[in-house]
């Protein structure tokens, strides 16, 4: 864990941590000052650096180490490559070096840890941007999921003072802290297995969230969705022993004019239902409530952050289980917004519970804009790998605006096409839709994407799939194995960009 970061205008040569981190772009030149300390403590560190074959290259990272009166004394200098066509440094590269520094910082359990902060024209942005990515990114990488791990032997857990240093971004860093909080809570609620995850926990830690931070909770489980005639959410909650549970987080600024409603796909198990997932296809799926986890974690962040703009969360819990009492494949329901669906696929959930989600926010708040964030499709995992989530949206300067914001954060999404052609792909024989999808028309995270479309009447609207990039991103270290807490930096800095 990392207790905090702070930040000085001093130079790192004047800052005494264990662990020294510098930044070096493959032009580099070490400094007078950094050269003279280098030279006080390691014998011709030239030397070293060269034989080591430092150059800052991209992935070049060394380690030079010493003992300074009785501490160990180290110093990290990693590599940002050079600049691209654009004349900067690439920012993700900077992400993973830093990532790279804080497993090091652990790795040898060192207790004070500065970063020699770049200078943020080199990536083209501002110092406190910088700062603060820097801050979610340390922290983002000390994330384990540990809870059940050698629960008997007492932990000494390791923890760390880290130091931006040559930057005086307080109020950003602070900002940060905020926002990598509520990742790492979300991502832990995402690695939670069904078993102690269930419906019913998360709606206490969504009550939770909202005591903390002062937002209005409502949670309703089967008598309120009946009324409401949600029969989607009654359809996929029909073969759990476990409750579903309906739950909004409420977030009202004084002099907010504009709502934004996030919607998340919250299936705290998906087994697929009567169409039954094969056994190795199902094993992560506690992972299906990525989506609802994501907005709760947004929402924390908000009622800290107290932007002047309405928010509402909604996260539709439940799981998806074959049962006796469970829906079957050609079951036809009626959505709450009185859109008839034949299920073809009880695996094809997700979308029968945002459906009824989106209809109750557009019935109940109104909103002006409205993102829906789910784990829906495995063919959009196929489509876009694990880097960037999938967008769909007829709203073209949404589309754009996400993208951007996207980027920014290090949340990607990548917009996917989402013409009027593919609405066919989901007609029905039986009903006003279907929900799997007509085989032939293929394009599966369309096919989710136009079905949720018969949900949006009046808000501006963007689904998201983040089936691909929510758990197990290979080769980002600042991220590691297991949940990634996908969305929640993405819809903070959306929300921010949106307040009056
Ligand atoms: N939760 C899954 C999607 C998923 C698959 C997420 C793999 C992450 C990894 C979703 O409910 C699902 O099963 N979708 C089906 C839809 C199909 C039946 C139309 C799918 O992707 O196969
Ligand atoms: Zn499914
Ligand atoms: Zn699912």
């Amino acid at each position: 864990m990392i207790s905090c970061v702070g930040s000085t205008q001093s130079a790192i040569t004047e800052v005494s941590s264990n662990l020294n981190v510098l930044f070096l772009a493959e032009d580099f030149v070490l400094s007078n000052e950094l050269k003279a300390k280098l030279n006080e403590c390691f014998e011709k560190p030239e030397i070293l650096l060269n034989a080591h074959k430092f150059t800052g290259k991209k992935g070049d990272s060394v380690i030079l180490s010493t003992v300074c009166g009785d501490k160990p004394w180290h110093v990290k200098f990693v590599g940002l490559g050079k600049k691209n066509g654009h004349g900067v440094l690439d920012f993700e590269t900077f992400r993973q070096a830093l990532g790279s520094s804080i497993k090091s910082a652990k790795r040898l359990n060192v207790e004070t840890v500065s970063l020699a902060m770049p200078d943020a024209a080199l990536f083209g942005m501002k110092s406190a941007d910088v700062a603060q990515q820097a801050t979610i990114i340390a922290h983002m990488a000390t994330y384990v999921f540990d809870d059940f791990k050698d629960i008997k032997k007492p932990k000494t857990p390791w923890n760390a003072k880290i130091t931006l240093c040559g930057v005086s971004d307080a109020a950003a860093i602070t900002e940060g802290e905020v926002i990598a909080g509520a990742v790492n809570r979300i991502r832990r609620y995402a690695d939670t297995p069904a078993n102690i995850a269930t419906p019913t926990y998360m709606a206490e830690e969504a009550k939770k969230i909202a005591d903390e931070g002062g937002l209005k909770y409502t949670c309703f489980g089967k008598d309120r969705a009946l009324e409401l005639g949600m029969g989607g959410l009654l359809a996929v909650g029909a073969g759990s022993a476990q409750p579903f549970k309906f739950v909004t987080l409420e977030y009202t600024a004084p002099k907010a004019t504009k709502t934004i409603a996030l919607v998340g796909k919250g299936i705290t198990f998906d087994t697929g239902g009567v169409s039954l997932k094969p056994a190795n296809a199902m094993t992560g799926m506690k992972y299906d409530k990525s989506g609802a986890s994501a907005v709760l974690g947004a929402m924390q962040v908000i009622a800290k952050l107290k932007p002047n703009v309405n928010v509402v969360g909604l996260a539709p819990f439940t799981e998806n289980m074959p049962d006796g009492a469970a829906s079957r494949q050609d079951d036809i329901i009626t959505h709450m917004n009185g859109v008839t669906s034949e299920i073809e696929n009880t695996d094809a959930e997700g979308r029968l519970i945002l459906a009824d989600a989106l209809a109750y926010a557009e019935q109940f708040f109104k909103p002006d804009i409205m993102i829906d964030i789910a784990t829906l499709t495995g063919a959009c995992m196929h489509a876009l790998g694990t880097f960037y989530a999938g967008m769909m949206t007829d709203d073209d300067a949404l589309a754009e605006e996400l993208y951007e914001i996207g980027k920014f954060v290090g949340d990607k999404v990548w917009r996917l096409p989402f013409d009027e052609v593919y609405n066919d792909g989901i007609k029905s024989e039986t009903a006003d839709i279907n929900n799997s999808g007509k085989r032939n028309y293929y394009a599966g995270p369309m096919m989710g994407g136009v079905y949720l479309r018969h949900f949006v009447k009046s808000a501006r609207w963007a689904h998201l799939d983040i089936a691909g990039v929510a758990d197990g991103v290979p080769g980002v270290n600042y991220l590691g194995n297991g949940a990634t807490g996908a969305g929640v930096r993405l819809f903070v800095e959306f929300v921010k960009r949106n307040a009056a």
